[in-house]
Protein backbone atom coordinates (compact mmCIF):
# COMPACT_ATOMS: atom_id res chain seq x y z
CA UNK A 1 0.00 0.00 0.00
CA UNK A 2 1.19 3.54 -1.20
CA UNK A 3 0.32 6.93 -0.59
CA UNK A 4 -1.02 9.76 -3.01
CA UNK A 5 -1.21 13.63 -2.15
CA UNK A 6 -3.80 15.58 -3.20
CA UNK A 7 -3.84 19.57 -2.87
CA UNK A 8 -7.02 21.03 -1.92
CA UNK A 9 -7.61 24.47 -0.73
CA UNK A 10 -4.29 25.14 0.71
CA UNK A 11 -4.34 21.83 2.63
CA UNK A 12 -2.62 18.16 1.12
CA UNK A 13 -4.14 15.93 1.88
CA UNK A 14 -3.05 12.07 1.97
CA UNK A 15 -4.49 8.89 0.57
CA UNK A 16 -3.84 5.63 0.59
CA UNK A 17 -3.23 3.77 -2.83
CA UNK A 18 -3.82 0.09 -3.26
CA UNK A 19 -2.30 -1.76 -5.60
CA UNK A 20 -4.52 -5.35 -6.84
CA UNK A 21 -3.66 -8.71 -8.08
CA UNK A 22 -2.14 -8.01 -11.88
CA UNK A 23 -1.10 -4.25 -10.76
CA UNK A 24 -4.03 -3.14 -10.73
CA UNK A 25 -4.28 0.23 -8.98
CA UNK A 26 -6.52 2.75 -7.10
CA UNK A 27 -6.87 5.55 -4.71
CA UNK A 28 -8.55 4.35 -1.23
CA UNK A 29 -10.80 7.69 -0.68
CA UNK A 30 -13.26 6.12 1.92
CA UNK A 31 -12.17 8.96 4.35
CA UNK A 32 -12.79 11.69 1.58
CA UNK A 33 -15.72 13.52 2.83
CA UNK A 34 -14.67 13.24 6.58
CA UNK A 35 -11.66 14.71 5.76
CA UNK A 36 -12.10 17.27 2.89
CA UNK A 37 -16.36 17.91 2.79
CA UNK A 38 -15.81 16.90 -0.78
CA UNK A 39 -17.36 14.19 -2.57
CA UNK A 40 -16.55 12.56 -5.96
CA UNK A 41 -18.81 13.18 -9.32
CA UNK A 42 -18.62 10.28 -11.19
CA UNK A 43 -21.47 9.53 -13.64
CA UNK A 44 -22.10 5.52 -14.77
CA UNK A 45 -19.05 4.69 -12.18
CA UNK A 46 -16.56 4.87 -14.70
CA UNK A 47 -13.66 5.90 -12.55
CA UNK A 48 -15.01 4.33 -9.58
CA UNK A 49 -14.08 0.96 -8.04
CA UNK A 50 -17.61 -0.23 -5.98
CA UNK A 51 -15.58 -2.94 -4.02
CA UNK A 52 -12.37 -5.63 -3.74
CA UNK A 53 -12.85 -9.04 -5.64
CA UNK A 54 -11.27 -11.65 -6.11
CA UNK A 55 -13.91 -13.43 -8.78
CA UNK A 56 -13.17 -12.46 -11.54
CA UNK A 57 -10.26 -10.74 -13.52
CA UNK A 58 -10.94 -8.33 -17.09
CA UNK A 59 -8.43 -6.30 -18.81
CA UNK A 60 -10.42 -4.59 -21.60
CA UNK A 61 -7.15 -3.48 -23.10
CA UNK A 62 -5.68 -6.75 -23.73
CA UNK A 63 -9.12 -8.81 -24.34
CA UNK A 64 -8.05 -10.73 -21.56
CA UNK A 65 -11.34 -12.43 -19.50
CA UNK A 66 -10.43 -15.05 -16.07
CA UNK A 67 -13.00 -16.20 -13.26
CA UNK A 68 -10.52 -17.28 -10.71
CA UNK A 69 -7.32 -17.29 -12.86
CA UNK A 70 -8.62 -19.61 -15.42
CA UNK A 71 -8.87 -18.36 -18.96
CA UNK A 72 -12.25 -17.80 -20.16
CA UNK A 73 -10.92 -20.17 -23.27
CA UNK A 74 -9.51 -22.92 -21.22
CA UNK A 75 -12.96 -22.70 -19.60
CA UNK A 76 -15.12 -22.40 -22.69
CA UNK A 77 -13.55 -25.61 -24.36
CA UNK A 78 -12.64 -28.06 -21.20
CA UNK A 79 -15.28 -27.17 -18.64
CA UNK A 80 -18.65 -27.85 -18.03
CA UNK A 81 -21.43 -25.13 -17.05
CA UNK A 82 -21.75 -27.14 -13.62
CA UNK A 83 -18.43 -26.85 -13.00
CA UNK A 84 -17.60 -23.39 -13.78
CA UNK A 85 -20.56 -22.40 -11.26
CA UNK A 86 -19.16 -23.93 -8.67
CA UNK A 87 -15.57 -22.14 -9.51
CA UNK A 88 -17.03 -18.73 -9.25
CA UNK A 89 -19.33 -19.86 -6.10
CA UNK A 90 -17.07 -21.66 -4.13
CA UNK A 91 -12.93 -19.89 -5.35
CA UNK A 92 -11.86 -23.78 -6.61
CA UNK A 93 -12.47 -25.47 -9.29
CA UNK A 94 -14.48 -28.60 -7.33
CA UNK A 95 -12.79 -32.44 -7.49
CA UNK A 96 -14.78 -35.31 -8.87
CA UNK A 97 -16.58 -35.61 -5.54
CA UNK A 98 -17.89 -32.50 -4.64
CA UNK A 99 -19.05 -31.76 -8.39
CA UNK A 100 -20.88 -34.84 -8.15
CA UNK A 101 -22.22 -33.73 -5.12
CA UNK A 102 -22.83 -30.17 -6.73
CA UNK A 103 -24.51 -31.41 -9.71
CA UNK A 104 -27.07 -33.91 -7.64
CA UNK A 105 -27.93 -31.26 -5.24
CA UNK A 106 -28.67 -29.49 -8.54
CA UNK A 107 -31.03 -31.97 -9.89
CA UNK A 108 -32.75 -32.62 -6.98
CA UNK A 109 -34.11 -29.26 -7.22
CA UNK A 110 -35.47 -28.97 -10.46
CA UNK A 111 -39.14 -29.40 -9.24
CA UNK A 112 -40.59 -26.19 -8.34
CA UNK A 113 -43.76 -26.24 -6.33
CA UNK A 114 -46.85 -27.44 -8.03
CA UNK A 115 -48.85 -24.42 -6.63
CA UNK A 116 -46.03 -22.13 -9.02
CA UNK A 117 -47.40 -23.68 -11.91
CA UNK A 118 -50.57 -22.35 -11.45
CA UNK A 119 -48.73 -18.57 -11.61
CA UNK A 120 -48.36 -19.10 -15.53
CA UNK A 121 -51.68 -19.80 -16.15
CA UNK A 122 -52.16 -15.78 -14.63
CA UNK A 123 -49.50 -14.49 -17.21
CA UNK A 124 -50.53 -13.35 -20.63
CA UNK A 125 -49.15 -15.34 -23.59
CA UNK A 126 -47.34 -12.36 -24.61
CA UNK A 127 -45.30 -11.74 -21.64
CA UNK A 128 -42.20 -11.34 -21.68
CA UNK A 129 -40.12 -14.21 -20.20
CA UNK A 130 -37.61 -12.28 -18.73
CA UNK A 131 -40.48 -10.12 -16.62
CA UNK A 132 -41.45 -13.69 -15.94
CA UNK A 133 -38.30 -15.20 -14.70
CA UNK A 134 -37.29 -12.20 -12.51
CA UNK A 135 -40.52 -11.59 -11.02
CA UNK A 136 -40.98 -16.08 -10.52
CA UNK A 137 -37.34 -15.92 -9.30
CA UNK A 138 -38.79 -13.58 -6.40
CA UNK A 139 -41.85 -15.32 -5.93
CA UNK A 140 -39.72 -18.91 -5.22
CA UNK A 141 -38.56 -17.00 -1.93
CA UNK A 142 -42.45 -17.23 -0.52
CA UNK A 143 -42.25 -21.03 -0.73
CA UNK A 144 -38.94 -20.97 1.07
CA UNK A 145 -39.24 -18.69 3.92
CA UNK A 146 -35.82 -19.70 6.09
CA UNK A 147 -33.75 -17.91 3.06
CA UNK A 148 -35.18 -14.78 3.75
CA UNK A 149 -32.38 -14.50 6.22
CA UNK A 150 -29.17 -13.73 4.24
CA UNK A 151 -27.07 -14.40 7.06
CA UNK A 152 -28.47 -17.82 7.68
CA UNK A 153 -25.96 -20.32 8.24
CA UNK A 154 -23.60 -21.83 5.56
CA UNK A 155 -25.69 -24.89 5.35
CA UNK A 156 -28.90 -22.91 4.48
CA UNK A 157 -27.34 -20.66 1.82
CA UNK A 158 -25.89 -23.34 -0.13
CA UNK A 159 -29.43 -24.84 -0.24
CA UNK A 160 -30.93 -21.84 -1.14
CA UNK A 161 -28.33 -21.63 -4.21
CA UNK A 162 -28.57 -25.15 -5.53
CA UNK A 163 -32.55 -24.12 -5.52
CA UNK A 164 -31.87 -20.96 -7.70
CA UNK A 165 -29.43 -22.85 -10.16
CA UNK A 166 -31.67 -25.66 -10.92
CA UNK A 167 -35.08 -23.87 -10.48
CA UNK A 168 -34.52 -20.85 -12.65
CA UNK A 169 -34.37 -22.99 -15.58
CA UNK A 170 -37.52 -25.06 -15.01
CA UNK A 171 -39.39 -21.27 -14.88
CA UNK A 172 -37.51 -20.17 -17.76
CA UNK A 173 -38.61 -23.31 -19.62
CA UNK A 174 -41.89 -22.91 -18.52
CA UNK A 175 -42.34 -19.05 -19.53
CA UNK A 176 -41.22 -20.00 -22.95
CA UNK A 177 -44.00 -22.67 -22.82
CA UNK A 178 -46.33 -20.55 -22.09
CA UNK A 179 -45.38 -18.31 -24.59
CA UNK A 180 -46.30 -20.75 -27.09
CA UNK A 181 -49.22 -21.57 -25.42
CA UNK A 182 -47.76 -26.00 -25.18
CA UNK A 183 -48.10 -27.70 -21.90
CA UNK A 184 -44.69 -27.54 -19.50
CA UNK A 185 -42.24 -30.60 -19.64
CA UNK A 186 -40.96 -31.81 -15.87
CA UNK A 187 -37.59 -31.82 -15.50
CA UNK A 188 -35.69 -35.40 -16.06
CA UNK A 189 -32.84 -35.41 -13.70
CA UNK A 190 -31.01 -38.01 -15.59
CA UNK A 191 -29.91 -35.61 -17.72
CA UNK A 192 -27.34 -32.81 -17.16
CA UNK A 193 -27.75 -29.03 -17.01
CA UNK A 194 -27.70 -27.94 -20.40
CA UNK A 195 -29.63 -30.75 -21.88
CA UNK A 196 -32.47 -31.02 -19.52
CA UNK A 197 -32.63 -27.09 -20.38
CA UNK A 198 -33.11 -27.77 -24.43
CA UNK A 199 -35.02 -31.03 -22.82
CA UNK A 200 -37.71 -28.60 -21.08
CA UNK A 201 -37.84 -26.19 -24.05
CA UNK A 202 -38.27 -28.10 -26.78
CA UNK A 203 -39.68 -31.74 -25.86
CA UNK A 204 -42.91 -32.29 -26.24
CA UNK A 205 -45.74 -35.13 -24.38
CA UNK A 206 -46.75 -35.95 -27.84
CA UNK A 207 -43.54 -37.95 -29.24
CA UNK A 208 -40.05 -38.60 -28.24
CA UNK A 209 -37.24 -35.52 -28.06
CA UNK A 210 -33.76 -36.03 -29.70
CA UNK A 211 -31.11 -34.19 -28.05
CA UNK A 212 -28.28 -32.79 -30.13
CA UNK A 213 -25.14 -33.12 -28.81
CA UNK A 214 -23.59 -30.35 -30.77
CA UNK A 215 -26.09 -27.93 -29.58
CA UNK A 216 -25.96 -29.01 -25.96
CA UNK A 217 -22.55 -28.57 -26.49
CA UNK A 218 -22.63 -24.95 -27.76
CA UNK A 219 -25.33 -24.56 -24.97
CA UNK A 220 -22.49 -25.47 -22.78
CA UNK A 221 -20.03 -23.06 -23.76
CA UNK A 222 -22.50 -20.25 -24.28
CA UNK A 223 -23.49 -20.62 -20.53
CA UNK A 224 -19.85 -20.28 -19.96
CA UNK A 225 -19.20 -17.69 -21.96
CA UNK A 226 -21.77 -15.23 -19.60
CA UNK A 227 -21.17 -17.10 -16.26
CA UNK A 228 -19.70 -13.85 -15.04
CA UNK A 229 -18.21 -10.41 -16.11
CA UNK A 230 -17.49 -8.67 -13.35
CA UNK A 231 -18.91 -5.29 -11.46
CA UNK A 232 -21.09 -5.18 -14.81
CA UNK A 233 -25.18 -3.59 -14.20
CA UNK A 234 -26.67 -6.42 -12.98
CA UNK A 235 -24.11 -7.75 -10.86
CA UNK A 236 -23.63 -4.69 -9.53
CA UNK A 237 -27.56 -4.45 -9.42
CA UNK A 238 -27.30 -7.59 -7.11
CA UNK A 239 -24.20 -6.33 -4.85
CA UNK A 240 -26.69 -3.20 -4.31
CA UNK A 241 -30.01 -5.03 -3.07
CA UNK A 242 -28.25 -7.74 -1.30
CA UNK A 243 -26.62 -4.64 0.76
CA UNK A 244 -29.60 -3.67 2.05
CA UNK A 245 -29.78 -7.40 3.75
CA UNK A 246 -32.78 -8.27 1.37
CA UNK A 247 -32.19 -12.34 0.39
CA UNK A 248 -30.71 -13.86 -2.15
CA UNK A 249 -33.94 -14.58 -3.78
CA UNK A 250 -34.55 -10.74 -4.07
CA UNK A 251 -31.20 -9.43 -4.59
CA UNK A 252 -31.18 -12.65 -7.94
CA UNK A 253 -33.97 -11.15 -9.34
CA UNK A 254 -33.24 -7.36 -9.36
CA UNK A 255 -30.26 -8.66 -11.04
CA UNK A 256 -32.18 -10.34 -13.74
CA UNK A 257 -34.35 -7.30 -13.87
CA UNK A 258 -31.11 -4.98 -14.74
CA UNK A 259 -29.93 -8.01 -17.17
CA UNK A 260 -33.11 -7.33 -18.90
CA UNK A 261 -32.15 -3.80 -20.43
CA UNK A 262 -31.08 -3.66 -24.30
CA UNK A 263 -27.79 -1.56 -23.20
CA UNK A 264 -26.96 -4.37 -21.42
CA UNK A 265 -27.82 -7.88 -21.90
CA UNK A 266 -31.26 -7.12 -23.97
CA UNK A 267 -28.50 -6.76 -26.60
CA UNK A 268 -28.47 -9.90 -27.95
CA UNK A 269 -31.88 -9.81 -28.47
CA UNK A 270 -31.91 -6.47 -30.06
CA UNK A 271 -28.84 -7.61 -32.45
CA UNK A 272 -30.98 -10.20 -33.83
CA UNK A 273 -33.70 -7.89 -34.35
CA UNK A 274 -31.43 -5.19 -36.11
CA UNK A 275 -30.45 -8.06 -38.33
CA UNK A 276 -33.64 -9.03 -39.32
CA UNK A 277 -34.33 -5.09 -40.47
CA UNK A 278 -31.57 -4.61 -42.38
CA UNK A 279 -32.50 -7.83 -44.55
CA UNK A 280 -35.94 -6.49 -44.86
CA UNK A 281 -34.44 -3.51 -46.22
CA UNK A 282 -32.05 -5.13 -48.59
CA UNK A 283 -29.79 -7.03 -47.12
CA UNK A 284 -25.76 -8.03 -47.06
CA UNK A 285 -25.35 -5.70 -50.38
CA UNK A 286 -22.61 -3.05 -49.82
CA UNK A 287 -24.76 -0.11 -50.40
CA UNK A 288 -27.46 -1.29 -47.57
CA UNK A 289 -24.55 -1.89 -44.95
CA UNK A 290 -22.93 1.22 -45.70
CA UNK A 291 -26.29 2.78 -45.55
CA UNK A 292 -27.34 1.27 -41.82
CA UNK A 293 -23.68 1.63 -41.21
CA UNK A 294 -23.96 6.00 -41.80
CA UNK A 295 -27.25 5.74 -39.69
CA UNK A 296 -25.21 4.26 -36.60
CA UNK A 297 -23.22 6.69 -36.85
CA UNK A 298 -25.53 9.39 -37.22
CA UNK A 299 -26.03 10.53 -33.45
CA UNK A 300 -29.83 11.86 -34.71
CA UNK A 301 -30.67 8.30 -35.95
CA UNK A 302 -30.99 7.20 -32.00
CA UNK A 303 -30.00 4.13 -33.76
CA UNK A 304 -26.35 2.34 -31.94
CA UNK A 305 -24.80 -0.83 -34.15
CA UNK A 306 -25.83 -3.29 -31.34
CA UNK A 307 -23.87 -5.77 -30.14
CA UNK A 308 -20.61 -3.36 -30.80
CA UNK A 309 -18.78 -1.23 -27.98
CA UNK A 310 -18.13 -1.97 -24.36
CA UNK A 311 -17.54 -0.03 -21.47
CA UNK A 312 -14.54 -2.48 -20.47
CA UNK A 313 -13.47 -3.81 -23.53
CA UNK A 314 -11.50 -1.26 -25.77
CA UNK A 315 -9.46 -3.65 -28.13
CA UNK A 316 -11.96 -7.16 -28.45
CA UNK A 317 -14.17 -9.08 -26.41
CA UNK A 318 -12.64 -12.54 -26.19
CA UNK A 319 -16.07 -14.14 -25.87
CA UNK A 320 -16.87 -12.82 -29.02
CA UNK A 321 -14.26 -14.65 -31.03
CA UNK A 322 -15.19 -17.55 -29.35
CA UNK A 323 -18.80 -17.05 -29.85
CA UNK A 324 -18.20 -16.54 -33.41
CA UNK A 325 -16.53 -19.57 -34.20
CA UNK A 326 -19.18 -21.52 -32.13
CA UNK A 327 -21.59 -20.07 -34.48
CA UNK A 328 -19.61 -21.22 -37.59
CA UNK A 329 -19.29 -24.64 -36.35
CA UNK A 330 -23.15 -24.73 -35.19
CA UNK A 331 -24.74 -23.48 -38.15
CA UNK A 332 -22.50 -25.67 -40.50
CA UNK A 333 -22.94 -29.16 -38.07
CA UNK A 334 -26.63 -28.18 -38.66
CA UNK A 335 -26.76 -27.54 -41.96
CA UNK A 336 -28.41 -24.25 -41.75
CA UNK A 337 -27.57 -20.97 -43.87
CA UNK A 338 -28.48 -18.16 -41.86
CA UNK A 339 -28.78 -15.14 -44.20
CA UNK A 340 -28.06 -12.90 -41.37
CA UNK A 341 -25.07 -14.41 -40.22
CA UNK A 342 -23.78 -13.33 -43.58
CA UNK A 343 -26.02 -9.49 -43.07
CA UNK A 344 -23.88 -9.70 -39.33
CA UNK A 345 -20.10 -10.39 -40.84
CA UNK A 346 -20.36 -7.47 -43.69
CA UNK A 347 -22.05 -5.34 -41.22
CA UNK A 348 -18.88 -6.31 -38.60
CA UNK A 349 -16.55 -6.04 -41.66
CA UNK A 350 -17.48 -2.69 -42.40
CA UNK A 351 -17.90 -1.26 -39.14
CA UNK A 352 -13.97 -2.67 -38.27
CA UNK A 353 -12.60 -0.37 -41.26
CA UNK A 354 -14.75 2.39 -40.40
CA UNK A 355 -12.47 5.24 -38.77
CA UNK A 356 -15.71 6.09 -36.69
CA UNK A 357 -15.61 2.47 -34.91
CA UNK A 358 -11.75 2.51 -34.97
CA UNK A 359 -11.68 5.66 -33.55
CA UNK A 360 -13.97 5.27 -30.55
CA UNK A 361 -12.81 1.72 -30.12
CA UNK A 362 -15.90 0.21 -30.91
CA UNK A 363 -15.78 -4.03 -31.48
CA UNK A 364 -17.86 -6.75 -31.24
CA UNK A 365 -19.58 -7.68 -27.76
CA UNK A 366 -20.17 -10.86 -26.42
CA UNK A 367 -24.29 -9.93 -27.65
CA UNK A 368 -23.56 -9.32 -31.68
CA UNK A 369 -22.73 -13.44 -32.26
CA UNK A 370 -24.52 -14.82 -29.43
CA UNK A 371 -28.51 -14.43 -30.35
CA UNK A 372 -27.66 -16.23 -34.49
CA UNK A 373 -26.03 -19.02 -32.02
CA UNK A 374 -29.59 -18.83 -30.25
CA UNK A 375 -31.52 -18.57 -33.04
CA UNK A 376 -29.56 -21.43 -34.56
CA UNK A 377 -30.51 -23.94 -31.22
CA UNK A 378 -34.37 -23.07 -32.22
CA UNK A 379 -34.28 -20.64 -29.14
CA UNK A 380 -36.86 -17.78 -30.18
CA UNK A 381 -35.78 -14.00 -29.56
CA UNK A 382 -37.76 -13.09 -26.53
CA UNK A 383 -35.49 -15.81 -24.68
CA UNK A 384 -32.07 -14.65 -25.44
CA UNK A 385 -31.59 -12.62 -22.99
CA UNK A 386 -32.86 -15.54 -20.51
CA UNK A 387 -30.62 -17.62 -21.31
CA UNK A 388 -28.04 -14.68 -20.60
CA UNK A 389 -29.65 -14.37 -17.43
CA UNK A 390 -29.05 -18.32 -16.48
CA UNK A 391 -25.53 -18.20 -17.52
CA UNK A 392 -25.13 -15.65 -15.30
CA UNK A 393 -26.65 -16.58 -12.25
CA UNK A 394 -23.60 -17.93 -10.88
CA UNK A 395 -21.71 -14.94 -11.30
CA UNK A 396 -24.51 -12.74 -9.43
CA UNK A 397 -24.40 -15.45 -6.40
CA UNK A 398 -20.40 -15.59 -6.18
CA UNK A 399 -20.73 -11.71 -5.95
CA UNK A 400 -23.28 -11.47 -3.79
CA UNK A 401 -21.50 -14.31 -1.53
CA UNK A 402 -18.23 -12.38 -1.49
CA UNK A 403 -19.83 -9.20 -0.49
CA UNK A 404 -21.89 -11.07 2.01
CA UNK A 405 -18.97 -12.65 3.56
CA UNK A 406 -16.95 -9.22 3.48
CA UNK A 407 -19.93 -8.17 5.91
CA UNK A 408 -19.91 -4.45 3.43
CA UNK A 409 -21.98 -1.85 4.40
CA UNK A 410 -25.18 -0.98 2.57
CA UNK A 411 -24.46 0.81 -0.98
CA UNK A 412 -25.69 4.73 -0.32
CA UNK A 413 -24.17 6.70 -2.33
CA UNK A 414 -23.72 10.71 -2.55
CA UNK A 415 -25.39 13.20 -4.61
CA UNK A 416 -24.62 16.97 -5.66
CA UNK A 417 -27.90 18.36 -5.14
CA UNK A 418 -28.45 21.06 -7.72
CA UNK A 419 -31.93 21.96 -6.76
CA UNK A 420 -33.43 25.27 -5.31
CA UNK A 421 -32.13 26.74 -2.04
CA UNK A 422 -34.34 27.08 0.95
CA UNK A 423 -37.70 28.47 -0.12
CA UNK A 424 -41.21 29.27 2.20
CA UNK A 425 -43.82 27.35 1.21
CA UNK A 426 -46.49 29.06 -0.41
CA UNK A 427 -50.60 28.59 0.09
CA UNK A 428 -52.06 27.51 -3.00
CA UNK A 429 -54.42 30.22 -3.15
CA UNK A 430 -51.46 32.87 -3.55
CA UNK A 431 -49.72 30.55 -6.33
N1 LIG B 1 -22.89 2.19 -32.11
C1 LIG B 1 -22.58 3.47 -32.42
N2 LIG B 1 -21.92 4.30 -31.59
C2 LIG B 1 -21.55 3.81 -30.40
C3 LIG B 1 -21.83 2.48 -30.01
C4 LIG B 1 -22.51 1.66 -30.92
N3 LIG B 1 -22.80 0.39 -30.61
N4 LIG B 1 -21.36 2.28 -28.76
C5 LIG B 1 -20.81 3.43 -28.38
N5 LIG B 1 -20.91 4.36 -29.37
C6 LIG B 1 -20.37 5.71 -29.34
C7 LIG B 1 -21.22 6.64 -28.48
O1 LIG B 1 -22.20 7.30 -29.23
C8 LIG B 1 -20.18 7.57 -27.90
O2 LIG B 1 -19.86 8.52 -28.88
P1 LIG B 1 -19.40 10.03 -28.45
O3 LIG B 1 -18.15 9.84 -27.65
O4 LIG B 1 -19.19 10.72 -29.75
O5 LIG B 1 -20.54 10.59 -27.65
C9 LIG B 1 -18.94 6.68 -27.72
O6 LIG B 1 -19.10 5.63 -28.69
C10 LIG B 1 -18.81 6.07 -26.33
O7 LIG B 1 -20.06 5.44 -26.02
P2 LIG B 1 -20.68 5.38 -24.57
O8 LIG B 1 -22.12 5.03 -24.67
O9 LIG B 1 -20.31 6.64 -23.83
O10 LIG B 1 -19.84 4.19 -23.96
P3 LIG B 1 -20.23 3.37 -22.69
O11 LIG B 1 -19.00 2.74 -22.20
O12 LIG B 1 -21.02 4.21 -21.76
O13 LIG B 1 -21.27 2.27 -23.27
C11 LIG B 1 -22.18 0.36 -24.30
C12 LIG B 1 -20.96 0.96 -23.59
C13 LIG B 1 -22.00 -1.15 -24.38
C14 LIG B 1 -23.45 0.65 -23.49
C15 LIG B 1 -22.29 0.98 -25.72
O14 LIG B 1 -21.12 0.69 -26.46
C16 LIG B 1 -23.53 0.51 -26.46
O15 LIG B 1 -24.59 1.11 -26.31
N6 LIG B 1 -23.42 -0.59 -27.29
C17 LIG B 1 -24.58 -1.14 -27.95
C18 LIG B 1 -25.38 -2.01 -26.98
C19 LIG B 1 -24.68 -3.31 -26.69
O16 LIG B 1 -24.20 -4.00 -27.56
N7 LIG B 1 -24.67 -3.69 -25.41
C20 LIG B 1 -24.08 -4.95 -24.94
C21 LIG B 1 -22.88 -4.73 -24.10
S1 LIG B 1 -21.90 -6.22 -23.82
C22 LIG B 1 -22.89 -7.28 -22.89
C23 LIG B 1 -23.44 -6.73 -21.64
O17 LIG B 1 -22.90 -5.83 -20.99
O18 LIG B 1 -24.46 -7.23 -21.22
Amino acid sequence: MGNSEMHLDGKSIQFPTITGSENKKAFDISKLRADTGYVTLDYGLKNTAVTKSSITFLNGEEGILRYRGYPIEQLAEKASFLEVAYLLIYGELPSQKELDTFTSGVTNHTLIHENMKKFFEGYPQHAHPMGVLASMTCALSSFYPESLNPNADEESIDQTILRLIAKTATIAAWSYKNSVGHPVMYPQNRLDYSSNLLYMMFAKPTEPYEINDKVVSALNKLLILHADHEQNCSTFTTRVVGSSQASLYASISAGIMALWGPLHGGANQAVVEMLQQIYDDGGASKANIDKWIARFKDKESGQRLMGFGHRVYKNFDPRATIIKKAADEVLDDLNIDDPLLDIAKELEYAALNDPYFIDKKLYPNVDYYSGLLYRAMGIPVDMFTVMFALGRLPGWIANWKEMMEDKQPITRPRQIYIGENKRDFIPITER
